[in-house]
């Protein structure tokens, strides 16, 4: 393994960032099992699939901290959020979380601009452009659920849910 030669601020960003999103993974396989547990199997399954993507995100911090040096160490995680009232609650929770990662993903940037460290740059403009499709989804969710307004709708959004936020939150992960 190389010797690091990160900048120590854009080093410390990037364990924060990439420990956020194996935190975002735990949060999303939260959502996932609460819609399980509702029937909501289509929602159960879009959720573990953006816990898989959360998963890559931290995959891609983690490789290009190993490239440069750094065996990132790995943080304990808080225990997910895992009790909603209601599925709105879910589709919310969704959107802050990726309100959140948008501008944890931003300071990293920052960090990487502030250093002069082009290669973290780069990577980090993937994850820029990312959290425009990653908060579109979360956008587009709270506005379908907000506009099921009976248990058949509801019921139908479930079954073609993957399908529709698929523009966004099917892409490479
Ligand atoms: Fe890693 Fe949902 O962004």
């Amino acid at each position: 393994m190389p010797k690091s030669l990160l900048p120590p601020k854009v080093l410390s960003e990037l364990k924060r960032q990439l420990n956020h999103e194996l935190s975002a993974a735990q949060g999303y396989l939260a959502m996932s099992v609460w819609c399980a547990a509702q029937n909501q199997k289509g929602f159960a399954r879009f959720f573990a699939k953006q816990a898989g993507e959360e998963r890559e995100h931290a995959g891609k911090m983690i490789n290009h901290l190993v490239d440069r040096g750094v065996a990132a160490k790995l943080e304990a995680q808080p225990a997910p959020r895992q009790d909603f009232a209601s599925l709105l609650e879910v589709a919310l929770h969704a959107q802050a979380m990726e309100q959140a990662n948008t501008q944890g993903i931003n300071a990293v940037f920052e960090a990487a601009l502030a250093a002069k460290d082009y290669p973290a740059q780069v990577l980090m403009h993937w994850f820029i452009n990312e959290q425009v499709e990653e908060e579109a989804w979360a956008a587009e969710l709270v506005d379908r659920v907000k506009g099921a307004s009976c248990a058949g709708s509801v019921s139908d959004l479930d079954r073609h849910v993957e399908k529709l936020l698929a523009g966004d939150g099917e892409k490479e992960g």
